[in-house]
């Protein structure tokens, strides 16, 4: 069987990892970024870069949305589908909350496009790797249908539903983890200067204990060196809390209000662009 033909929109940190994967894998692949020099780098591993979003998704088999958030999902694919085929399935991929994963929704129903909500966790690295986890809500056929994409980006899937909003919904709570874990680590390291404790000594002290993981070890890293290349953005991670915060019913979560406060701080300190191991400066350092 001829491999899928992939259509993967928005290529910033994410997309261009998750287009290089599926280069790698052998999969024809065409891109399509608003900045169009963005995009441009991935026609030399073998990407068809397009001008619009009807060209890149026209003959696909499988779209995958790697936008930054549920608007910029609405507007780029609201007019997006002229030139697709029938059998096409939508991967939705952008972290874009409930609300937005219901509208994303409706509007596939009423162009009359299969779409699976499929958020996944994981960064550049796993991308390239093809070690992302996916969260998955859609039609079992259409699930079905996505599995050598899923089989070349990821190496677990978690389903948490048949339906959109339900991988967007638990996607909230996973990135409420992963801000907790982070915050977590850039508090430590903060509380450990202001004793007077050298902060690697937390790192090395965590390395002993089953506490310990690659991403903490990663993450503290990049908090010692104070050089935050990104993974994934403090803006979009801020985004997600912001989300979280007020999607939650009930009273705000007192641990939500404030890990949303932290990165909001981050984001307006400059550090938006940054991996969220920026988060560190949140906490101030100490003087001398
Ligand atoms: N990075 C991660 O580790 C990670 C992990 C899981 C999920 N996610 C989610 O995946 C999505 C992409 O993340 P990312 O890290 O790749 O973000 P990013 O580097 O900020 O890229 C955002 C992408 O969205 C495009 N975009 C933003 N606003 C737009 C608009 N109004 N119209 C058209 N295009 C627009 C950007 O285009 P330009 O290049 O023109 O700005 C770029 O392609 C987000 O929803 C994020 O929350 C990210």
């Amino acid at each position: 069987m001829d491999a899928l033909h992939i259509s993967v929109i928005g290529t910033g940190t994410l997309g261009e990892a998750v287009a290089r994967r599926l280069l790698d894998r052998g999969f024809p692949v065409s891109v399509w970024n608003r900045t169009h020099s963005r995009a441009l780098p991935l026609a030399s591993a073998g990407a068809r870069v397009c001008r619009t979003p009807t060209e890149a998704v026209t003959g696909a088999d499988v779209v995958i949305t790697l936008l930054f958030d549920a608007a910029a999902v609405l507007d780029v694919m609201g007019d997006a589908w002229s030139g697709v085929s029938a059998s096409v399935v939508w991967m939705q991929s952008s972290t874009v909350g409930v609300k937005g994963s219901r509208e994303i929704a409706e509007l596939a129903r009423a162009r009359g496009i299969r779409c699976v909500d499929a958020p996944v966790l994981g960064t550049r690295g796993p991308a390239l790797e093809g070690t992302l986890t996916a969260l998955l809500a859609g039609a079992d056929e259409d699930v079905a249908r996505l599995d050598p994409v899923l089989q070349a980006l990821c190496t677990h899937r978690t389903v948490a539903g048949s339906a959109a909003p339900a991988a967007s919904a638990l996607k909230l709570a996973m990135n409420t983890w992963i801000a907790a874990l982070t915050a977590g680590a850039a508090q430590a390291m903060a509380v450990a200067e202001r004793l007077g404790v050298r902060e690697e000594l937390v790192l090395d002290a965590l390395s002993g204990t089953g506490m310990t993981s690659p991403y903490i070890q990663g993450k503290g890293a990049a908090m010692l060196r104070q050089d935050y290349p990104v993974q994934f953005s403090v803006d979009a991670l801020a985004k997600d809390l912001h989300l979280a915060l007020r999607e939650t019913p009930g009273q705000a979560p007192m641990l939500l209000t404030a890990l949303a406060g932290l990165f909001q701080e981050a984001v307006a300190s400059g550090h938006g662009a940054d991996d969220i191991a920026a988060v560190r400066e949140s906490f101030g350092h100490s003087v001398g």
